[in-house]
């Protein structure tokens, strides 16, 4: 494996059971590299895999195929052991402030709580919190106030300062900044991309928001009903955007500048429940350049560019 990569999926597909035999293919064969450092973001429509991929890299559910390599080694085959040993390394950080801490425990409690799973003294572990609070920007004093207490942004703060206490290579994001005002928004994507420079910490950030992920990612890979259809460094994919699922998704973004493109409605349809295994390309029952070949058969992926993949017939 290269050693540019801290983190590779092979192959990686997870298809839920429905009644009668079928199946949800909420991630289907997926594969990508994230180098060390990189934030790697992954974008798509409410329902098309995208915290199933997240949970699956931190092996939080069981894959039906294919494989992730962090630092070369294969994840999904490790046991209990070695796997909770490789879990402190790789954390995950969730949508919603608001359920993500225990109302019982106060803030010193139950960040105290993690330091003392993973081994940590008491001095170890208030140390570690201390230096924590002061790259986060957090105030001591909120070390004795209830999680009920605080606002969204100072728990979504909290919870950035939990995950990275056993202090990890890699953080999933996971719509960290989806349910803050913009102006928090803001805020906590400039504290994301500082702590990757103090901590050389590398991120998947998973977001339904093209603008947030343009803001923040270094490349973004776009999701379709679980499937990638297009990775690219992130000013190569606004910039040279070729999937056309990419280019209604862009087009759908709200814009200040113009009006009238406020109004332009997101990709036509909806998406549809992940259900059938279709036998061309996902997109092609929505795409406006469809031709019957998309329908039939399923695209190739195709470098057009370096970094530049695109499963699409029509791109050359
Ligand atoms: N545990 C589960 N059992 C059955 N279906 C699931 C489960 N988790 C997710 N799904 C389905 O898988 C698809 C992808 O879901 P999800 O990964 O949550 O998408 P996203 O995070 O992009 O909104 C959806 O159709 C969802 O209903
Ligand atoms: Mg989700």
């Amino acid at each position: 494996m290269n050693t540019e990569t801290l983190l590779e999926v092979r192959g990686l597909k997870k298809h839920f059971p429905l009644s009668r035999g079928r199946l949800i293919r909420a991630v289907d064969d997926v594969s990508f590299r994230v180098k060390p450092r990189e934030i790697l973001g992954i974008v798509g429509e409410s329902g098309c895999g995208k915290s199933t991929l997240g949970r699956l890299i931190l092996r939080l559910v069981e894959p039906t195929a294919g494989q992730v390599f962090f630092k070369g080694e294969d994840i999904t085959a490790l046991d209990r052991h070695r796997l909770s040993s490789i879990r402190r390394a790789m954390q995950m950080v969730f949508q919603n402030p608001f359920g993500s801490f225990n109302p019982k425990l106060r803030i010193a409690w139950a960040l105290m709580e993690v330091c003392r799973y993973y081994g940590m003294s008491r001095e170890q572990g208030s140390e570690r919190i201390a230096a924590l609070f002061s790259d986060i920007g957090l105030s001591g004093d909120l070390l004795n106030r209830w999680p009920q207490e605080l606002s969204g942004g100072q728990l979504q703060r909290l919870a950035i300062t939990r995950a990275l206490l056993s202090d990890p290579a890699l953080l999933v994001a996971d719509e960290p900044v989806s349910a803050l005002d913009v102006s928090v928004q803001a805020q906590l994507l400039n504290l994301l991309s500082d702590l990757r420079k103090s901590r050389n910490l590398t991120m998947l950030f998973i977001s339904h928001d093209m603008t947030v992920v343009e803001y923040l990612c270094d490349r973004v890979a776009v999701m379709y009903l679980g499937q990638v259809v297009e990775t690219a460094p992130a000013t190569e994919l606004f910039g040279n955007t070729r999937h056309p699922y990419t280019r209604s998704l862009i087009a759908a973004v709200p814009r200040l500048d113009t009006v009238e493109a406020r109004d332009r409605p997101a990709p036509k349809g909806e998406m549809p429940k992940a259900a059938e295994e279709l036998p061309g390309c996902p997109f092609a029952p929505r795409c406006p350049s469809a031709q019957s070949r998309c329908l039939r058969e399923r695209p190739p992926v195709k470098e057009i560019a370096p970094e530049h993949l695109v499963r699409c017939f029509l791109v050359s």
